[in-house]
């Protein structure tokens, strides 16, 4: 049965969360492998929207096993207060969701950090969701992290703690702000989240190469997106782990073998929450028309998301360190009513046409985007499901973006709930058949 990898092409907000859902029908176990709660992965049953943060949302479907991987951050607070709204829900959360031993937990201090350093940087900061991601991705890689799997052992846990929440409050002190973290209260926390996180802990790689042993399919749900990768992304401003489909390999604990499809999701546009470059970036009358038509507001944060013109240049570049393997496109509805819509075929920088994604921000700050313009359709593609009742010039589109990015374009979101989607292009294979074979339901 085969392994897939869903992961976002862009900035991120690209859709994936519908992918998840549609896809997990048809799978036996779905992991997160990075990120935290910065995550907004919305999904639409019938007439209720519900936005999922860290809990992978394969969680939604019964008998489906859901894993928060090693490379993962965990909020306690947020862990629990989203596994009380999904029970809330009468949505079942017990022996179907499994917490890595070895993710790393995000404690009260690394937000008051996040807060006192974004302010530090002023012009220069980030736009970071302010969740405390990228401190306990600091923490983890200067190797004082606290993991899940420290719960267990509370006398050592209540050192280490000891010993971090007295640095910490140095740093804090030393940047003028009132060093007021307390070790007490924070253990105190951990001690009400081991009580009930505990029963979901277990060492999730060994679980997964299980499943897989077992001829299991598993469903590598990413988080955040291609650009805002630590490693590939536009690097400062970017999230802190690794948000491509190789990050499925290191985030899990499996071998990058196992994996059979990688499936990159992309917006028939572009957006991007929080600071950074955006080459195609519309602004103006056009850039708000987007958004309101979009809905386009973070999901974890409500921020305003800037928007854009498709870049091909960001998804060729997604296709190459991704590998993909079939493209997604989502919300192609929001363009509905546009006269033309311009996709961006490549960069000029200094006169010079530069066909790949720069690495170096001060080269992509002058880049200025080439832009071949299409005919809009001018008609509702709103919930069409089959090819043949697609506006040509959609499909024209469609035809455009596909050959610009070099990736087969397998299936089509024409509304947020699951049924608006277009999931046969007329060649040869349904989508779904063709990522996860015949006999693909279990
Ligand atoms: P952090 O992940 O909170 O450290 O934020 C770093 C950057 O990633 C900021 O620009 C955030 O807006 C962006 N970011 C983080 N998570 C998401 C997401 O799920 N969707 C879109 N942008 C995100």
């Amino acid at each position: 049965m085969p392994n897939i990898v869903v992961v976002g092409t862009q900035w991120g907000d690209e859709g994936k969360g519908k992918y998840v859902d549609l896809l997990s029908d048809r799978v036996h176990m779905v992991v997160r492998y990075g990120g935290g709660h910065n995550a907004g992965h919305t999904v639409v049953l019938g007439q209720k929207k519900l936005v999922l943060h860290l809990i992978p949302s394969g969680i939604l479907h019964r008998g489906v096993q859901c894993v928060i991987g090693s490379g993962c951050v965990v909020d306690p607070e947020a862990f629990l207060e989203e596994r009380a709204m999904l029970q809330g829900l009468g949505i079942e959360v017990g022996n179907n969701l499994f917490l890595s031993d070895r993710a790393h937990l995000i404690l009260p201090y690394h937000r008051r950090l996040e807060a006192v350093s974004e302010k530090k940087l002023g012009d220069r900061r980030i736009g970071t969701t302010c969740r405390g991601i990228g401190p306990a991705y600091e923490d983890k890689v200067a190797r004082r992290g606290i993991r899940v799997g420290d719960l267990r052992h509370r006398e050592a846990l209540q050192e280490k703690l000891n010993y971090l929440v007295a640095e910490k409050n140095a740093w804090i002190a030393s940047q003028g702000d009132q060093p007021d973290v307390d070790a007490k209260q924070i253990l105190s926390m951990l001690t009400g989240f081991a009580e009930t996180a505990l029963s979901h802990v277990t060492d999730t790689s060994r679980l997964i190469h299980e499943a897989i042993q077992k001829g299991q399919s598993v469903l590598f749900e990413g988080a955040q997106a291609t650009l805002l990768d630590i490693d590939h992304g536009t690097y400062p401003y970017v999230t802190s782990s690794s948000a491509t489909a190789a990050g499925a390999a290191t985030g899990s604990g499996v071998s990058p073998k196992v994996i059979d499809f990688i499936l990159g999701i992309t917006k028939a546009y572009i957006t991007r929450v929080g600071a950074g470059p955006l080459p195609t970036e519309m602004g103006g009358a056009m850039g708000e028309e987007i958004r309101r038509r979009g809905d386009e507001y973070g999901a974890s944060t409500g921020r305003p998301r800037r928007c854009g013109w498709f870049d091909s240049v960001v998804v060729r570049y997604a296709n190459r360190v991704n590998g993909l393997d079939a493209l997604a496109i989502t919300k192609l509805d929001v363009l509905d009513e546009l006269e033309e819509i311009k996709i961006c075929t490549g960069y000029r920088y200094r006169g010079e046409l530069v066909g790949e994604f720069p690495a170096e921000l001060s080269v992509l700050e002058e880049c200025v985007p080439e832009y071949r313009a299409l005919p809009g359709w001018q008609k509702s593609t709103a919930g069409i499901t089959r090819l043949a009742d697609l506006p040509t010039k959609a499909r024209h589109y469609l035809e455009s973006l596909e050959a610009l990015c070099g990736v087969p374009v397998e299936a089509v979101s024409t509304g947020p709930d699951r049924d608006s989607t277009l999931l046969d292009m007329g060649n040869g294979q349904p989508a779904l058949e063709r990522w996860f074979g015949k006999s693909a339901n279990h």
